[in-house]
Parts: structure tokens; sequence; C-alpha cells
């Protein structure tokens, strides 16, 4: 961070809302800043490389397992998905791929079952209920939760593009191609961003508000944030139409079942891979792997796709959501594994945030949870407790 060296206080009076990445976190902000009425220009380094594109697209806040205020953000986001659906829809004219197919998780035993965090959320199948909603599953598994709130979008291929479109109707602004080299501030208060193009033209914008959703590469611009990649490698598989017709989510591999016949399958989660790019063969065995162990069938089923992507993760894998230690400058990073299921809500608030409209009560009280700097360290004996999240 530098002071720019001749700030003009009354420049960016009418200066855009900069969005500070162009993947889904960003296109929902801007779409909904946009939607209020305000001047938004996205900025974006490398769309491809955005979660958004990688993801599964599943809306699993249950079957996922999560728990205190995690659970209570994601249901909260599930909850608001279809109106957020709608509106993208309607500004854009394009289908997202909303489907509501329900998620099963698998179990080895009732016992682990019945201590899935979730599981009070879930209904309960035995061998018998289970083995008839996932025809073909191994047999091994014994036991089951229906989660019949859960669902999935086409993120990769219909989301995405609704949400650009939707964008671009509502007169936002992209950059694209262009990376944001450094924030500019002046006594901790943000004046606007330092970029430089494809062509390596060097540009500042001014602005007095942004937002920071660059992903796993927000720490990059503010190194103070605890956001690091971990790595996932995914594949497509092509089934006989209907052969599945529930999200099985199983313990590391998940099947994800979209309209077209299509079944995503994911993902490794590698925390040492870093920004390492491409597949691995250990990679793609671990998805090998998994698929026979879920549902030995789908071993034949054509592959069609293979891809990786980075997840943005912070140590407690909640995201960082709020103020930043620069003033004007808003955070919405560190989503790990639940992106798109919390893209919905962290639109809302960011957009809330942005132009000072008071934030609904259930999402106000959430927000101290997943402040930046909760991670902190305690005055505690052992140092290397954070905030009750142990550190490697
Ligand atoms: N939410 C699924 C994943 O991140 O793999």
């Amino acid at each position: 961070m530098t002071t720019p060296q001749q700030p003009r206080a009354n420049l960016h009076q009418s200066a855009p809302i900069l969005i500070l990445g162009g993947g889904l976190m960003g296109l929902a902000i801007a779409h909904q800043l946009a939607r209020r009425g305000e001047a938004v220009t996205v900025i974006s380094r490398r769309r491809s490389e955005a979660a958004g594109f990688v993801a599964a697209g599943m809306l699993a806040p249950h079957a996922e397992g999560l728990s205190g205020a995690l659970l209570q953000l994601g249901q909260l986001s599930l909850g608001r998905v279809p109106s957020w659906v709608a509106q993208i829809e309607a500004d854009s004219g394009l289908p997202c791929g909303l489907r509501s197919t329900g998620i099963v998780v698998p179990f080895r035993s009732s016992t682990e079952r019945d201590q899935y965090p979730t599981a009070a959320f879930g209904e309960s199948l035995d061998r018998g209920q289970l083995h008839q909603e996932i025809p073909g599953l191994a047999p091994d598994w014994a036991a089951g939760l229906l989660f019949s709130q859960d669902g999935q979008i086409d993120n990769r291929r219909q989301l995405m593009r609704a949400l650009e479109s939707a964008c671009v109707d509502r007169g936002v602004h992209f950059q694209e191609g262009v990376e944001v080299l450094e924030l500019l501030t002046e006594n901790h208060q943000l004046q606007g961003v330092r970029t430089r193009n494809s062509e390596g033209m060097l540009n500042t914008l001014r602005c007095r508000k942004a937002v920071l959703c660059s992903g796993a590469w927000s720490a990059q611009l503010l190194p103070e944030l605890p956001v690091f990649p971990v790595k996932g490698q995914m594949l497509s598989l092509q089934t006989p139409r209907g052969a599945l017709r529930r999200v099985v989510f199983g313990p590391g591999t998940y099947l994800v079942p979209r309209e077209d016949g299509l079944v995503v399958v994911g993902a490794t989660s590698e925390r040492d891979a870093g920004f390492s790019e491409g597949l691995t063969p250990q990679g793609q065995t671990t998805l090998k792997d998994g698929i026979s162990g879920l549902l030995p069938q789908a071993i034949d089923w054509p592959p069609m796709e293979r891809w990786w992507g980075f997840r943005p993760c912070t140590p407690d894998e909640g995201p960082l959501l709020g103020d930043s230690s620069v003033s004007g400058l808003f955070l919405a990073c560190g989503h790990h594994r639940n992106g798109v299921l919390m893209a919905s809500a962290t639109a809302e608030l960011m957009a809330d945030l942005c132009s000072g409209t008071p934030i609904r009560d259930d999402l106000a009280a959430l927000l101290p949870h997943f402040r930046w700097n909760r991670f902190k360290p305690t005055k505690t004996p052992q140092d290397r407790l954070v905030s009750g999240v142990e550190c490697s």
C-alpha cells in the first residue's frame, strides 16, 4: 500500500465503486450494487481462473456438515438463492441452472450418520432407503441422510454467464485482463488502486470504496489477510440420461448430476499444492478411486472434461466479510468450499455496506464471526491458539 503523491480530494466523488476480482463473488456484488443504482467497475485479471468457473455448484450447507455461524450463514444464503437467481434471470434473460435435486450423504453405519453435525436437518435413511435413493451405490454404504433442502446450480456453464450478462444489462463496467498492483491510501482511507493491463500499461483508478474479492489471490493485495489456496481437481462424466437423480456427497468425493446428463465429479482438496497449475496423476487417481467407492458403475461412464482450481481458504475455513484495515475497502473473500452457496448473502451484505444501507438483522448478527482479524493471537499460554483455531 502506498500513498498517492498528489491526492485530489474531489476527483473521486463520482468515481465508481471498484470490485477487485471478476469471479462469482465480484459479479454477484457488482450486480447487486448496480441494481441499487450505484456506478460499478469490475477489475478482473483473468476470469477463467475464478473459482466460480471451477466449483461443482452445490448449495449444500447441510450436506457439507457445516456448523455454528458458518452453517447459519449458509442457511441464510440458501434461503435467498431462489429470489437472487430470479433477479439474475430477469436481468439477463438467461437461465442459471438452479436445480432442487436434494443431496444424499451416505455413511458406513447408522452411528456415523447420527453423529453427522447436521443430522438433525436431514431425513434419516436406512440401508434400503439409501439404495433406493441412489441406485447403484456401492454395497458397503449402510445408512444415509437426505437433505432435500440442499441443491445445486450450474455455475460453470450457466450462472457465471447469466450474471455477467445481468451486470452488463445493469450498466456495470468491466476492465478485463487488468491486474490490481496496489491499493492507494491516505490516512488509512482508500483513495484508489494502481493497475497494469495485459500490455503492461500502468494506470491509477481513483475511488472511495472498493470490495476485495480476489478469491485465493486476495492476500496478494493485502498480505495481512490469512487467505491461502486449496487446490481442487475435478472432472465430468457423460451418463446415461436419468442415471443419477440426486447429488451424492460422499467423504472426499461427490457426484453432481446436471440437467443434460453430465455428472460433475469433485474434488481433491490439496492444501500443500499452493498455486501449482494442472492435473496430477495422484489427483486423478484419487478421483477415480472416489468414483468407484461411491458408484462403481460410474467408472465406465466416459469422461468429458477435466479441470482444476483454487479454493480461497482461511484458518477456520470461514469467509472474511466486512470492513478491512483500510477505510473504504470491504472484504468478501475466503469462502473456501462454500463460495457458490454464499454468493447470494455475500452480495447482499456487500451491497448494503457499500451503499450505506442498514444490514438485515440476521446477517448483521453473523458479521462479527467473519471479521478478517478474528485470527489474531489471543493472550493464552498456548500462543499457537488463535481464536480457538489451532494454527499449524
Ligand atoms: N464445495 C465442494 C468443494 O469445494 O469441493
